[in-house]
Formats: structure tokens, C-alpha cells, sequence
């Protein structure tokens, strides 16, 4: 076992802001370092680093402390591994039996990927199809130095080459194949899953290789992908990944900031330009999982897609996925259409790093921007659809003045005046917040919003269900006004003026009108829950809307409960404990039995 003194040490000498900071993104305050914890999910950072007293910890779920702790928390691994790993990095001997060796269960996998991608840069540089795939690079304005810094090889075009290598170095079918790069065939022979094309090795966060991203490049057979990735595999996570990761990390933390690009030929367009801050995803839209491992280096981001259409709806996904992450969001638009490699290419190096940040703008600017661009404004077809986009965007918002700017702006550019306009946005935003309740797969992923205690879902439910016809609010109303007390008082005020004030004057419900005669107080809080039941959407049906009252009949009995329970602590009236306790008693009965039907 390695001396107490030992450990003090290894504590000692490692800089545990300098260690956080490799998993959160820290920001400096005061004396201390505040982040988002990494070891439950929040919004507003609580996770403290503390650089004088060499310790993390999180004010909201209270995991942390040491160095050592840190590590063991973050990577799920024993204290021995923990102290070891540091130990080794500030050059730390210990003494004793305590070579507890980290086992990596994938050590022969990432050999195996290593010997392949070392095979492929020979083959690229030191054979005659190689100068052919070289040329074909040079061209597209990979130099000899990018070459090496990416790591790019070429696959051969015999279709073994790769498995007989890996088969002659000892290593065996079942990890070739576990690593997606070889296959086997009905005749139980083994084949290269690359052929003839240019090899992007892919690294995990890490910096070891786990897969590939290979490009035909000489081929005319028009029936062959563009690229080809490593399939699904041990190492290979194609929702996790993201190119180029090791290498922007240190760059995305010094500049705060990361880009997200569309392909590698982008995010290496932007290397060369100078932005080293890029990475992308592996032909898939940009996922959760990729968008939270970004947020421990950064929480903002500039997404720098294809400026075509599929690239704009691409950016729209992305942007609601980041803003599920908690992101800060920009983007660049880039023009004619062009992809960043392309416009690199066609204008160089310093004219793209001079567009990319005099034009960083955010999503609002952005979707207007594109509107204009795509939709053909004299057309009346063209102009709905730049005008539902534009609405879409503005609804998201939340605020007045995005609304107003955009709806003036986009007035002005189809020349029609602003209170039309602004009438056209009105009714559609009713119609939006009507329907958007019934489902919206952009808002699945959604973590649930955390809604105070005495304000349930269900109460927030019945709501939705009164908007959709008077008969039903009063149906409602009916039901639930013995268990009236058991609402929040935010709840009961707005019930009242949904039924006494609303409906006893309108036959139907407006979105608009109800709005324009609730008090501030009111009205923020009836578009709070809007936006809670917005962003957690679930199906609206009879037998869901019974259930809701059934949930607040329970309340109603657990809050009688509770008042008798106080009620019984006060009196020392005999009889009237008595009287209480039978209550309380007949109460819990109810209750139970209601649970049991709720079965
Ligand atoms: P693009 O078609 O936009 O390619 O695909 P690109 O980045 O401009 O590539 P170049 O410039 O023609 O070489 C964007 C990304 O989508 C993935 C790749 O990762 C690519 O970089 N992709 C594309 C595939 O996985 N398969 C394909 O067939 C095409
Ligand atoms: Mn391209």
C-alpha cells in the first residue's frame, strides 16, 4: 500500500481546478471556480471548485471533495486506481504492492485500430494508388502536415490486404471484427471492410482511434455512398461520436467556444483557417448524447452547417437539441449555399476566418436570414411557408421584442404593414399552443421541469382539458370543487378566472382573449405552465383527465390528513382527538382505495 505521506503528495500536487476542468466547464468566481455539476443534472451551476483548499464539491447534490474523490466519482473507478492515475501524472513513485494496473477490456481493440490506421497512412504514403488518393487531397487543399495531424491513410484496393496484416501481427478474427473492420463471408473467409478509399480515422475523447470515416474518391460507379463509417461497434458509439474531439478539446476550453460543422472536410477547412475549435458528428444529426459531452468543455456554440436546405433543417434540429442541453447558440450562414470546404477552396483561408466571425449571429437572425433566402417571396406559397418558419422561430422566443423586431423586418421585405402581419402572427401562435399539446416529437427528449409541490401536474393538466370546450371546464369544475383546497393558490386564482370570469362571458375558449384579462401575476404564471406542458408533452384523453381528478382528490384527502394531524398535536380535548383520529383513520381507507383503482 502506497504511505499516507505518499498520498498527501499525489493530493498535494495535483491542481484540482486543472483536473474538474478536464470534465466540467469551469468559470472563475471570487476566489473559487463554479460549474455545472457533473454528477447530477442542473441548469444553474452549484459545483464549487475550491483551488485553495484543493477541493470540488456540489452545493445542490453534495458529491465531491478531494482530488482523488473527484476522480473516483467521475470515472466510476476503486480509490487505488484513482490515487495511481494521478500518481502517474505528476510523476508521483509509490511504493508497495499498489500496481493496481488500470485493465482496459479493450486494450487488444484499440492495438488492433492503432496497427490498422498506421497501415493505412503507409499505404497512402508509400505506394503508387497513394500518390493517385494524394493528389485527389492536394487538390482539395489537404496539405502534407494536415495529412499527418488527421492521421489520413488510404484503404488498398485488394480486398485483404488490412486482415492479413492484422491476422500476421497475432490478432484475432473475433476483435477484427468486433472493431468493424474486417467481415466474414458465407464461405468463412475473411474480407477488409475498407477498399479503396480514403481512411478519416475517427478518436474518442481520448485520442484513440475507434473507427473510420472513409471517402470513395476515384470511383465512377455512381451506386457507391460518398462515405462509408465504421459500423455500430464496442468502441464505435456513432451517437457519441463527434470528429475531431481530441484534438479541438484544449481549444473549445481556451476559447469558450466550440463549432459544429456538418463533415470532417469542414472541420478540417476550419483547422487550417484557424479555427481549431470544430468539430462534427458522423453523418448523423446531432444527438443529446453528443451535445452533453460538448457541454463539458463549453456552453456555447456556433453551428456552422451547409448553407443548402438540408444543411439549414439540419441547424434547426441541432438548435433545439442544443437548447436542450443548455447551450448559449449562434450560427453562421455562410453564402452561394457553400459547405465551409468549399468556400475555403474557393476564397482561401483568411477571407473565410474574416466571413465566419464578422458573421456570428443568433438563431432568430439566422432563421430570418435563410427564409429569405430559400422561399421565393413573390410567391404566395413561398411567402406562408418563409412566414410559418419565421413564426416558429418567434413563438420559441418568449419575448416581445425578438417578436416585434423580426415581425417588422419581415413585414418590411414582403411589404405588407406590421399589424397585418402581426394579426397573422397572433393567430397562428392560437392555433400553435393549441395544438402543440397534443404531441411534439422535437420536445421528447425534454427533461421533465420540476414543478413545486403543491402544484402537481395534474392540476396544471385540467387546464388543457377545460380550454378545449366550456361543457368540459364546467364538467371540471364540478368534479374537483370538493377538493378545491387541495390546489395551489396560483391554480385556484386561475381556475376562478377561467370559469367565473372567462367562460360565464364566451362560449368558446380564445387563447387571446383569456390572456388580455388576466393581471400580470396571472398571466406570467398561466404562460409558465404552458411552457412546462409544452415542453413535457404526453396524451390528452378522457381517461387521462379522469385519472388528473382522481390525482387531485387524493391531495385533497392528504392535505385534510395533514390538517388533522396538526389539529390532533394542538387539542387535549379527549373527545375530540378521538373524533379526529376516526377522520383521519376513514381518510387513509379513501385514500388507499382510491390508490388500489388507480392500479
Ligand atoms: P456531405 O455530403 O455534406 O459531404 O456530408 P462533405 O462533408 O461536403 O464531404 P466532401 O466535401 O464531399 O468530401 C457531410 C457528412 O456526412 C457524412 C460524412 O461524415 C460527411 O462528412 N456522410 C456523407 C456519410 O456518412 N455518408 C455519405 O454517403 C455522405
Ligand atoms: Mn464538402
Amino acid at each position: 500500500m502506497a504511505t499516507d505521506d505518499e498520498i498527501k503528495r499525489v493530493v498535494d500536487s495535483t491542481d484540482i481546478v486543472e483536473l474538474v476542468s478536464e470534465y466540467v466547464s469551469l468559470e472563475k468566481r471570487g476566489k473559487n471556480y463554479v460549474g455545472l455539476c457533473p454528477f447530477h443534472s442542473e441548469n444553474t451551476p452549484s459545483f464549487s471548485v475550491n483551488p485553495e483548499k484543493n477541493i470540488a464539491h456540489c452545493f445542490s447534490c453534495k458529491e465531491g471533495g478531494g482530488p482523488i474523490q473527484f476522480l473516483m466519482k467521475i470515472k466510476n473507478i476503486g480509490f487505488g486506481e484513482a490515487l495511481n492515475t494521478l500518481a502517474l501524472r505528476n510523476g508521483i513513485k509509490l511504493s508497495g504492492n499498489n500496481k493496481i494496473e488500470k485493465v482496459d477490456p479493450y486494450k487488444k481493440h484499440k492495438e488492433l485500430l492503432n496497427l490498422s490506421m498506421d497501415f493505412y497512412k503507409k499505404v497512402l504514403n508509400n505506394t503508387e494508388f497513394g500518390e493517385e488518393a494524394k493528389n485527389y487531397l492536394f487538390k482539395r487543399g489537404i496539405t502534407e502536415e494536415l495529412l499527418e495531424t488527421f492521421n489520413i491513410g488510404l484503404s488498398p484496393k485488394d480486398y485483404d490486404t488490412l486482415y492479413k496484416v492484422l491476422k500476421d501481427s497475432g490478432y484475432l478474427e473475433l476483435d477484427m471484427l468486433d472493431c468493424g473492420l474486417v467481415d466474414k463471408s458465407e464461405n468463412n473467409t475473411y474480407h477488409d471492410l475498407f477498399i479503396k478509399r480514403i481512411m478519416f480515422p475517427i478518436f474518442n475523447e481520448q485520442g484513440e482511434v475507434i473507427g473510420y470515416s472513409a471517402r470513395i474518391f476515384n470511383s465512377t460507379d455512381k451506386n457507391q455512398p460518398k462515405y462509408i463509417n465504421t459500423r455500430e461497434t464496442i468502441l464505435y458509439h456513432k451517437r457519441e461520436v463527434l470528429y475531431n474531439i481530441h484534438l479541438a478539446k484544449s481549444e473549445i476550453r481556451k476559447k469558450n467556444r466550440v463549432i459544429l460543422h456538418e463533415g470532417q472536410m469542414d472541420v478540417i477547412a476550419s483547422y487550417k483557417s484557424g479555427l481549431k475549435e470544430a468539430v462534427c458528428t458522423m453523418g448523423t444529426a446531432l444527438t443529446i448524447q453528443a451535445a452533453n459531452i460538448l457541454k463539458k468543455y463549453t456552453s456555447n456554440v456556433i453551428i456552422c452547417y451547409d448553407a443548402d436546405k438540408a444543411g439549414i433543417n439540419a441547424s434547426l434540429k441541432a438548435i433545439n437539441v442544443f437548447k436542450q442541453a443548455g447551450f448559449n447558440i449562434h450560427l453562421v450562414l455562410l453564402p452561394n449555399k457553400l459547405d465551409p470546404d468549399e468556400y475555403v477552396l474557393k476564397y482561401g483561408s483568411e477571407q473565410y476566418l474574416k466571413y465566419f466571425e464578422e458573421n456570428i449571429i443568433d438563431e432568430y437572425s439566422y432563421i430570418f436570414k435563410q427564409a429569405l433566402i430559400n422561399y421565393d417571396l413573390n410567391d404566395a406559397v413561398g411567402i406562408k411557408e418563409a412566414k410559418e418558419v419565421i413564426f416558429d422561430s418567434l413563438i420559441n422566443s418568449n419575448s416581445k421584442i425578438i417578436e416585434e423586431k423580426y415581425l417588422n423586418l419581415f413585414a418590411g421585405t414582403i411589404k405588407i404593414s406590421f399589424d397585418s402581419l402581426n394579426n397573422d402572427y397572433i393567430e397562428y401562435k392560437r392555433n400553435k399552443i393549441n395544438t402543440d399539446f397534443i404531441s411534439s416529437d422535437d420536445y421528447l427528449n425534454t427533461e421533465p421541469i420540476e414543478i413545486k409541490d403543491n402544484t402537481s401536474r395534474a392540476q396544471i393538466r385540467l387546464f388543457m382539458y377545460a380550454k378545449s370546450s366550456k361543457e368540459k371546464a364546467f364538467y371540471i369544475d364540478n368534479m374537483i370543487e370538493k377538493y378545491f383546497d387541495a390546489l395551489s393558490v396560483e391554480n385556484r386564482n386561475l381556475w376562478i378566472s377561467l370559469i367565473n370570469d372567462y367562460y360565464s362571458n364566451n362560449e368558446y375558449f380564445s387563447e387571446e382573449l383569456f390572456i388580455k384579462n388576466l393581471d400580470e401575476e396571472k398571466r406570467a404564471y398561466y404562460f409558465k405552465i404552458l411552457d412546462i406542458l409544452r415542453k413535457n408533452p404526453d396524451k390528452y384523453d378522457d381517461e387521462d383527465l379522469e385519472q388528473c381528478i382522481e390525482k387531485i382528490h387524493l391531495e385533497h384527502i392528504d392535505a385534510q390528513r395533514n390538517k388533522l394531524t396538526k389539529d390532533i398535536l394542538k387539542t387535549d380535548d379527549v373527545n375530540n382527538q378521538a373524533k379526529l383520529i376516526a377522520l383521519k383513520f376513514e381518510n387513509r381507507k379513501k385514500k388507499e382505495s382510491l390508490k388500489r383503482r388507480d392500479k
